[in-house]
């Protein structure tokens, strides 16, 4: 635990060097300018703010538990920001992964959040994480067809329509600590959340944690696509 802990302020004194960093005095011919974090690209707010949590390509981090975002749409990473910022997500009494993202995400402004969706959308890859849940991935198949592939699609490849994000490419052991979220009520509780709430409406139909770690096994099974 206090391994985590010091680690943790390690990355957030990581993050606050990110933010000074970016403003960057640039001489032209007509004299000087200071060039503003708003003025950075994607790729270097997502360097300064978002990698030393999410892996510089984007991989995740479980021991920081900030998952992998490749396999995500645009539309669901940029909702998801949005309702970090906001307070939809992250801001449950006992939300302690979401709160270090909601602080992550506070400053961000409308410009750089599209900018760092095109840019995990567009040049971070999806990749296959390691396994480490462990579950009958047989048994899941089943729970998965039955109950999962309506909304999140036949092969977990998410469906935009219905706001239900890719689950193939997500790290197993970040599946787990959602889904237990949404059983919990610490996510898709507050009143704006539209998409969460149906996923939280949802959770009960698996609240045992074998048939849970069973679908995941199965979803882990599945190659990420975009
Ligand atoms: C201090 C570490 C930290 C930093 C820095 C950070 N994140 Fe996160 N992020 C997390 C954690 C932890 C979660 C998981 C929250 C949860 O479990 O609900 C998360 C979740 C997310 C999610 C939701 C993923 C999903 O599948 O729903 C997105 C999108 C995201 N982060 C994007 C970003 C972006 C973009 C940045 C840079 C602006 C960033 N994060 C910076 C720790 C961090
Ligand atoms: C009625 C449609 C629906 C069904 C059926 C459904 N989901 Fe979801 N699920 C959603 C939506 C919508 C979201 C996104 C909620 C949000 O925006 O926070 C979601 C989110 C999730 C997330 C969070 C992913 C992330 O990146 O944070 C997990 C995990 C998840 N679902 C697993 C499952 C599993 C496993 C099943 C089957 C047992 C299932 N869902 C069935 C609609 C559904």
């Amino acid at each position: 635990m206090r391994r985590l802990a010091t680690l943790l302020i390690l990355v957030m004194m990581l993050a606050s060097c990110g933010d000074t960093s970016f403003e960057s005095v640039v001489k032209t011919s007509a004299g000087t300018i200071t060039v503003s974090p708003s003025d950075a690209s994607g790729a270097a707010i997502w360097q300064g703010r978002c990698a030393a949590c999410h892996g510089a390509a984007g991989e995740g981090n479980k021991a920081l538990g900030a998952p992998a975002l490749t396999q995500l749409s645009a539309d669901y990473i940029e909702r998801q920001l949005n309702h970090f910022a906001t307070g939809v997500r992250g801001a449950q009494g006992s939300d302690e992964a979401g709160k270090r993202m909601a602080l992550s995400v506070a400053n961000l402004n409308d410009r750089e959040i599209p900018d760092l969706v095109e840019l995990i959308t567009t040049e971070l890859q999806p990749t296959q994480p390691a396994a480490t849940v462990s579950g009958d991935a047989e048994r899941g198949k089943d729970y998965y067809t039955n109950i999962c592939s309506a909304c999140h699609a036949t092969n977990a490849q998410g469906n935009d329509v219905l706001g239900a994000p890719a689950l193939a490419g997500a790290n197993d052991w970040y599946l787990k600590s959602s889904y237990e979220g949404y059983l919990e009520g610490i996510r898709g509780a507050h009143p704006d959340d539209f998409y969460g709430a149906q996923m939280a409406r949802l959770a009960p139909a698996l609240s045992n944690g074998d048939d849970i770690n069973d679908v995941i096994a199965f979803i882990a099974t599945l190659p990420p696509q975009r």
